[in-house]
């Protein structure tokens, strides 16, 4: 049977690991579920995340997906357990805690996530005792839909985020939306290494089997699916040069 992969975020977060993963892995057909209408995640109680995440995950795999990543810090936290038990759905966090710990030298980790990523300890859980400080940005989120990534309310909030961290070596972008804005965090903090969900999630799919394929042969099909509006949707693709071969709307 050949593999397709469902990805799940509240928004263009996602995103990054959806790019990540068909950069390395050509062939596969792909989903991409956006759930626009009840974003942002971060700031919304523990079990209504979770009820959604268990219901697009459904829908996913309803859809065909034999795979689903969980390509959002908030959706994760919310259905941890789920992670454990089914090792076809795959979460960011324990994965890119891991790859966190790898890159520091100083084993001082800060990690930038939404309010719940951070209420749920689970980054502190995996990195114990190298988490420095774990910082609540959840405010970033709306303004990184908006798309205008370097604006100076971003700047701003950024700059005031980094003066939180003391000896870290390493930020985890522990919110997937934070990838957009890394040039900017890169820009402001050029001696941190900076870690996002993109190269983990790719490193854990070879280690479960994936082959590796860019060689261009044969493309894989992706559909993107939203619970918001088609046409914002569409205009955030083609913004952010992303190519899907079906834009859909979902209930
Ligand atoms: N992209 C999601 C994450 O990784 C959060 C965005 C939201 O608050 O909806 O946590």
């Amino acid at each position: 049977m050949k593999e397709k992969i469902g990805i799940f975020d509240s928004g263009i977060g996602g995103l990054s690991v959806y790019e990540a993963i068909r950069s390395q892995f050509q062939e596969l057909d792909m989903l991409y579920l956006a759930d626009e209408a009840h974003l942002p995640y971060g700031v919304k109680p523990k079990a209504v995340v979770r009820a959604l995440t268990l219901k697009y995950i459904e829908t996913l795999k309803q859809l065909g997906a034999t795979w689903i990543v969980v390509a959002c810090n908030t959706a994760t936290a919310s259905i941890i357990d789920i992670c454990a038990e089914d090792t076809h759905v795959i979460g960011v966090i324990a994965p890119t805690a891991q790859w966190a710990l790898r890159q520091s030298k100083n084993q001082k980790i800060a990690l930038f996530a939404t309010q719940l990523t951070v209420e749920s300890k689970l980054y502190e859980k995996y990195l114990s005792p190298h988490l420095e400080v774990a910082i609540n940005c959840s405010q970033l989120v709306p303004l990184i839909e908006q798309m205008n990534f370097s604006s100076q309310e971003i700047d701003t909030l950024i700059h005031s985020y980094l003066q939180q961290l003391q000896e870290a070596d390493t930020l985890i972008l522990g919110c997937t939306h934070f990838k957009w804005i890394r040039p900017m965090i890169a820009q402001m903090a050029p001696s941190l290494q900076l870690v996002d969900s993109g190269e983990p999630i790719v490193d854990l799919l070879k280690k479960r089997g994936f082959q590796v394929q860019q060689d261009g042969s044969s493309q894989g099909k992706s559909v993107y699916y939203t619970t918001g509006d088609v046409a914002k949707a569409r205009h955030q693709l083609e913004k952010m040069h992303f190519y899907f071969d079906q834009i859909q709307n979902m209930e």
